[in-house]
């Protein structure tokens, strides 16, 4: 995919109002208390806003948050993003009741340059995820005559949604600084990466992955297959593997990723031990058995240590690692093991690390390696898809440069 696009830079913003589009779908607290447990969605948006307001425009952001399917949730609303970007801009964030109604419409209209207003929670709309053209136009109207639209939500890039995608037909379409980060990054390491390139492939489902491990095979020089979806590969190679988690009908596909790999000479590493489990719980007892022979009434939930060892490995003398899916349960202390020690791995190797988003992000982060890491997407499907060399609807629609 072309991803050669505008960005804030290489337009003139200045005294313009500008329709950000974030994505501060941010993590909150379970007990509805408002509290968000993880702001790095707002950080991140935090240097394109700046620039913005730096250049004398008038900032209407805007995001989705969570799945409300057109319903007034409360407990989704805007506002605790509001106050934590007022926090960290060391600014008012003036928050708007509404999206594209009276209240929105009153607030943008009065705006001033060097001033930033948050819309309501975009999904409040159904017009939102429809990509509906009126729904659209109304976002657009916001930002005015001369107004400009300005993407920067990574994570959201996937989807051709009113705010992704289809303002871009009412506004000059650039990218901010995250996307252009993101692109710069993950797209840099897939169409030139300093090799060898590793790519690590974990999480439940070898449906969900086919996609990028199709791709990948064309461009890595090493796949490392770990979590969930290692099961179906050993159980397509006839291996025993008691009640682990397994998709019957990807068994086929997954010998034909080994033949293609082969085809290609790209080193597809599969686990050569699992730790095994009684039960899927914290407490289950536990053993390590070599892969393809797991006893009945037992499953698999971590890489054994054999695999760790070999997984290191494989990284250590890497140009460029890309990881994406957790190599077991690591929600559960006990088959956290194997993807501890490849993130520790990936903090010790020399080469450009990418951390694909979703859980493999959450992991690196919990873990404490963060900031040891080249870099961590903010986009969890939209990274996936990425790397699947998918076209991105929300980059597809910006102006070329
Ligand atoms: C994400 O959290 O991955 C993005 O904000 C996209 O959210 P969605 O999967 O609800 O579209």
């Amino acid at each position: 995919m072309d991803y050669n696009k505008k960005s804030v830079v290489d337009i003139d913003v200045s005294g313009k109002k500008v329709l950000l589009r974030c994505d501060f779908n941010v993590p909150m607290a379970k007990d509805g208390s408002g509290v968000i447990t993880d702001d790095k969605r707002i950080r991140a948006a935090l240097p394109t806003i700046q620039y913005l307001l730096e250049q004398n425009a008038a900032v209407i952001a805007c995001s989705h948050m969570g799945k409300p399917k057109g319903e007034w949730k409360p407990e989704l609303s805007m506002a605790p993003v509001a106050a934590r970007l007022s926090e960290l801009l060391g600014k008012d964030v003036i928050l708007a009741k509404d999206i594209i109604g009276e209240d929105a419409k009153a607030k943008a209209a009065d705006l001033k340059p060097g001033e930033i207003l948050l819309l309501e929670n975009l999904r409040y709309d159904k017009g939102e995820t429809k990509n509906d053209p009126e729904f659209a136009k109304a976002l657009a109207d916001l930002a005015g005559e001369d107004g400009v639209y300005v993407s920067d939500a990574f994570g959201t890039v996937h989807r051709a949604h009113a705010s992704t995608a289809g303002v871009a037909a009412y506004l000059p379409a650039v990218s901010g600084y995250l996307i252009q980060k993101e692109l710069d990054v993950i797209g840099g390491a897939l169409a030139a990466p300093k090799r060898p390139l590793v790519a690590i492939l974990g999480g439940s489902k070898v449906s969900s992955k086919i996609g990028v491990i199709n791709n990948l095979l064309e461009i890595a020089d090493t796949i490392i297959i770990g979590g969930g979806m290692a099961y179906t590969f050993s159980a397509a190679q006839g291996g025993a593997i008691g009640d682990s988690l397994l998709e019957e009908d990807w068994k086929a596909y997954s010998l034909e990723m080994i033949e293609k790999a082969k085809a290609k000479g790209v080193k597809l590493l599969l686990p050569v031990d699992t730790v095994i489990a009684d039960k899927f719980a914290p407490d289950a007892a536990s053993d390590v058995v070599e892969a393809g022979k797991i006893p009945e009434g037992w499953q698999g939930l971590d890489i054994g240590p054999k695999t760790v060892e070999l997984y290191c490995d494989a990284v250590k003398d890497a140009g460029t690692v890309i990881w994406n899916g957790p190599m077991g349960v690591f929600e559960f202390e006990k088959f956290a093991v194997g993807t501890k020690a490849v993130a520790e791995a990936l903090s010790q190797t020399d080469a450009i690390t990418i951390i694909g988003g979703g859980d493999s992000a959450a992991a690196v982060q919990q873990l404490g390696y963060a900031d040891k890491m080249t870099h961590i997407s903010t986009g969890g499907g939209a990274s996936l898809e990425f790397m699947e060399g998918k076209v991105l609807p929300g980059i597809a629609c910006l102006q070329d440069k």
